[in-house]
């Protein structure tokens, strides 16, 4: 029997320093020998937010013990591992780079290939990890900075039906935990709060849900729950606030999901029945809840990735990685950072003033 790959993946595009280490099992699907994951709350909880130059120095500090412990638990001797997947973007410049030098350095060394990974690309093969995904299928990525629906149809083919046109929904619910005085990071706890309150107290806009195909926006929202946080005095408040944010995005993601099924429908020839639900924000069990109930109604299928994958780690990485491993799919060791890469390459830029729907 051959031996199966093992691969070493890296991220470290935002606040999270993570490495992993996956293979293959005789089914050829995708192991986790390891999954390590440090996050940075505690560095940048005082300044209610990612502060770029802390997380890439943060990262610096922790990129060799968190890889040297992804190793160790994995089992595998460094030497014996295929190759070096890291995270090339997209993400903040200075936070990318070091996760992508570390990679590139650890791929010289033991002289295996080295492979430049799109972090969006991990979150959309995330399902694999735990579920077998077969394609085309229609990906819902919600994230801290992405909102998109793609088609799917292979590894780094991407067709890109609908995109937010302002903010993202996870940066919407950070924003609205921020207003209601809610910690960084804020947003997980939106649920937290939404589950004691009443979601039908305030009435919240839901900007383009009947235009724009299944382009998403929600910048109003975040407007519209400024204002209000004036008036909110208690923690009833709070909670009655969240439970109305809450449910106007579960709202918005329905009715336009509802959009993206016959978008991709059409755009599939009516191939394809697999919905993805993937990104941070696929962690909020009751956004799961509507948008399995979705599935039921339209006969699709819903996949999420497991709770503990929907947030960045690098098993996602090493995902990507093992994929493009087995196609020879190698980087050269001079690849750059990209802050921008979509991954539908052809679709055009959709944010700001002026976008026309
Ligand atoms: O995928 P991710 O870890 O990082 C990015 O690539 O952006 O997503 C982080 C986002 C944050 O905005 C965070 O508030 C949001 O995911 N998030 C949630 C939940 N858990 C994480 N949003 C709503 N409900 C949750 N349970
Ligand atoms: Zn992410």
């Amino acid at each position: 029997m051959s031996k199966k790959p093992l691969i070493l993946g890296i991220e470290s595009s935002c606040d999270e320093t993570a490495a992993s280490i996956i293979t293959e099992n005789e089914k050829g699907v995708p192991t986790i020998l390891s999954n390590i994951i440090s996050s940075q709350i505690d560095v940048h909880k005082e300044f209610g937010g990612v502060v770029p130059e802390l997380a890439a120095r943060t990262h610096i500090e922790k990129i060799d013990l968190i890889t040297k412990k992804a190793i160790d638990k994995s089992g595998v001797k460094i030497e014996d591992i295929d190759a070096v997947a890291a995270t090339a973007g997209p993400g903040l410049i200075v936070c990318l780079s070091v996760g992508l030098s570390f990679g590139k350095a650890i791929a010289y060394s033991i002289n295996k290939p080295f492979i430049a990974v799109n972090h969006l690309e991990g979150h959309a093969l995330s399902p694999k990890l735990n579920t077998k995904l077969n394609y085309p299928y229609l990906l819902l990525l919600i994230s801290g900075g992405h909102t998109q629906f793609l088609s799917v149809s292979g590894l780094g083919k991407y067709k890109r039906l609908g995109t937010t046109i302002d903010d993202a929904v996870g940066e919407a619910f950070d924003k609205t935990a921020k207003m209601l005085g809610i910690e960084f990071p804020g947003g997980p706890q939106i649920e937290v709060y939404a589950k004691k309150g009443d979601s039908n107290r305030y009435e919240l806009p839901k900007p383009i849900l009947h235009k724009g195909g299944c382009n998403l926006s929600f910048a109003g929202l975040k407007t519209a729950v400024l204002k209000i946080t004036k008036q909110v005095k208690t923690e009833q408040d709070k909670y009655d606030l969240a439970a109305s944010f809450q449910k106007t995005v579960e709202e918005i993601l329905y009715q336009k999901s509802k959009v993206a099924f016959k978008e991709f429908k059409n755009f599939n020839n009516n191939k394809g029945d697999t919905f993805v639900v993937a990104g941070g924000v696929a962690a909020n069990k009751k956004i799961r809840e509507v948008l399995k109930n979705l599935c039921k109604e339209e006969k699709f299928n819903a996949i999420f990735p497991a709770i503990n994958l929907c947030g960045d780690n690098a098993a996602m990485i090493a995902l990507v990685g093992l994929e493009k491993f087995k196609l020879n799919q190698f980087n050269e060791l001079d690849h750059p950072a990209n802050p921008r890469w979509p991954l539908d390459k052809n679709a055009i830029f959709l944010k700001g003033s002026g976008v026309r729907l």
